[in-house]
């Protein structure tokens, strides 16, 4: 089975492919690839992969996003009687030289809960006549119900792309069905770094795809280790930050990586776990061929045994903004929820996955806890799993897989163990695995590595660097290095790797009092491509039902004064 690192045997044969013929495959791509189009006038500026992003206030702004197969001319929105001209961004992918050209109208001046049709053009759009269009609503304002869906790992439906499988229309589908406010994509939007001579073509999959919801609705991104690509700036981002308009974080060169948002009673937090996380599961080169880009790229040759290992690229800078958005969050007595979205896991017990890591335990879930971060969501690894409200940890609660000595994975520690459908996240925090879009390896078996009991989990606490193999010039990284009982477990989802998280805000009716979020998890029984415990194969599927569903309550806190804790060790014991 494949892990999500990328150490598995897949993503080897395809960079083996890539560094031998990484031109010869590009030029294998769809028919509207390639160069050709781009010497063509006035080219062709027809809106496509068109999505929606909150702006800085989602009840008064949204952004609206597209991309052309070449250059437009005049690019813009039309919403009710204005105007809004389009900002343009294109970038030069590094590895096959393509160019791709993306468009960004900024949309002030909304009023909340408002739901406002829009058209997007060009001169030379070639549906000119009948441009595309739509409609979306924005958010609204003060304590007000809504609903916000939510799955990472996606992937395209284009099966030609490493990655790639059917499940990921539906899933696209499923956020259609259930009509959300918006979505929160978990990362790992589509694996173009799995497809490394034809980067820009699956982004184009994806976007095209995304488009049947992303044009109704906000598609709210965070970067996942897939985002991250060889040839494309310092983080392997820019694929990635040249499609996306996020909100402002105000940290200039690190624009687009972390943001929030306000959504009612709820702060949304999106951060880029790849600075804080121990695993190295980016862009890599195992050889023995080094990843050569297409002539005319421009990029230098990657040598085998190169990975792109963002832990701390930003020194420190996104766990202070994060502090500094907690503590500014806690003092609004107008926010209730704070919900952060992320890539990686601090809590999965996938057995064939990833597991955990230990350097979002040790960066951000002391601030989780001193904060009441109410709920993490994240994706990494492909299936859903859901922990007890945790709080504080447990020390030396590990085993090393190597030595079998002690580790300490800083497990996180829950506040109960009953799983009674009813949490109170002012006490823990509730986290997700929602690894669940549409890519093609599932990963719905958990409990490998325990200590006998079947709940075990695997931690990463240090870096798995690519190390050199018994076969010259091959490299691999290592799974993770620790093992602990998964304490802090409470449900999984063994049916299938595919689902989506459906989530319904209750803002409560009285100052000081109760305020709810009901969740349900909807899973696609008999899409796995082959269902991990029995070995039946599958197929995509549209049937969406209920797997589970439970409560999260917490007090308003306009009722309340709010007491920031001393830190998180008072708790933690
Ligand atoms: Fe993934
Ligand atoms: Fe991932």
């Amino acid at each position: 089975m494949p892990d999500d690192s990328g150490s598995g045997l897949s993503r080897r044969q395809v960079l083996a492919a890539s560094g031998s013929g990484l031109l010869a495959a590009t030029t294998a791509g769809p028919a509207r690839a390639g160069t050709a189009r781009r010497h063509s006038h006035p080219g062709d500026g027809t809106p496509e992969q068109i999505h929606l992003t909150w702006g800085d206030n989602p009840a008064r702004s949204v952004v609206v996003s597209w991309a052309s197969p070449d250059q437009a001319i005049r690019p813009r929105v039309r919403i009710g009687q204005r105007v809004i001209p389009a900002e343009e961004r294109a970038y030069t992918d590094g590895l096959n030289g393509q160019t791709t050209w993306t468009y960004h109208a900024r949309v002030p001046g909304l009023r909340p809960g408002a739901t406002y049709g829009y058209a997007v053009t060009a001169e030379n759009d070639l549906n000119a006549a009948d441009p595309f269009s739509a409609t979306f609503t924005t958010a609204p304002e003060g304590r007000a119900a809504f609903r916000f869906t939510s799955f990472g790992d996606l992937g395209t439906p284009n099966t030609r792309w490493v990655a790639s499988y059917g499940q990921a229309a539906y899933a696209v589908g499923a956020v259609e069905s259930f009509q959300p406010l918006f979505h929160l994509l978990n990362g790992d939007l589509c694996y173009a770094s799995r497809n490394p001579a034809a980067q820009p073509e699956v982004w184009r999959d994806f976007g095209n795809n995304n488009q049947a919801s992303a044009a109704n609705r906000p598609w709210m991104p965070v970067p996942g280790d897939h985002e991250i690509e060889f040839g494309n700036g310092p983080q392997g981002f820019t694929s990635y930050l040249t499609r996306y308009t996020l909100p402002a974080n105000g940290l200039g060169q690190f624009e687009g990586r972390w943001y929030s948002f306000r959504v009612g009673s709820a702060l949304f937090v999106s951060l880029s776990a790849d600075d804080v996380v121990y695993q190295d599961a980016g862009a890599f080169v195992p050889g023995p061929a080094a990843l050569t880009p297409a002539a005319g790229a421009g990029g230098p040759s990657v040598p085998a045994g190169t990975s792109l290992y963002l832990r701390g690229y930003s020194g420190g800078a996104q766990t202070r903004w994060l502090e500094a958005t907690l503590a500014t969050a806690r003092r609004d007595t107008s926010i209730d929820w704070i919900i952060a979205q992320m890539h990686h896991c601090a809590c999965s017990s996938s057995r064939h996955g990833n597991g955990s890591d230990l350097g979002i335990r040790e960066e951000w879930l002391p601030l989780f806890d001193q904060y009441e971060v109410d709920l993490v969501l994240c994706g990494h690894d492909h299936g859903y799993e859901r922990s007890f409200p945790v709080r504080g940890s447990d020390a030396g609660a590990g085993t090393d897989t190597a030595a079998g000595a002690p580790a300490d994975t800083r497990r996180p520690r829950p506040v109960t163990t009953v799983d009674s459908g009813v949490f109170d996240t002012s006490q823990g925090t509730v986290h997700l695995i929602l690894g669940c879009g549409g890519t093609d390896a599932n990963l719905d078996a958990y409990g490998a590595g325990g200590a006998g009991n079947g709940t075990g989990a695997k931690v990463f606490t240090r870096e798995n660097r690519p190390t050199a193999t018994a076969t010259p010039g091959v490299y691999a990284r290592a799974l993770a290095d620790a093992v602990e009982d998964a304490t802090w477990s409470a449900r999984r989802d063994t049916a299938t790797g595919y689902g989506i998280a459906v989530f319904d805000v209750n803002p409560g009716t009285e100052a000081g009092g109760q305020t709810s979020v009901t969740v349900g998890h909807y899973h696609a029984v008999g899409a796995d491509p082959v269902h991990l415990a029995t070995g039946a194969p599958g197929a995509p599927t549209d049937d969406y039902t209920l797997f589970e569903t439970f409560t999260l309550v917490r007090p308003r806190s306009d009722g309340r004064r709010w007491h920031a804790k001393q830190s998180s060790s008072a708790v933690s014991g």
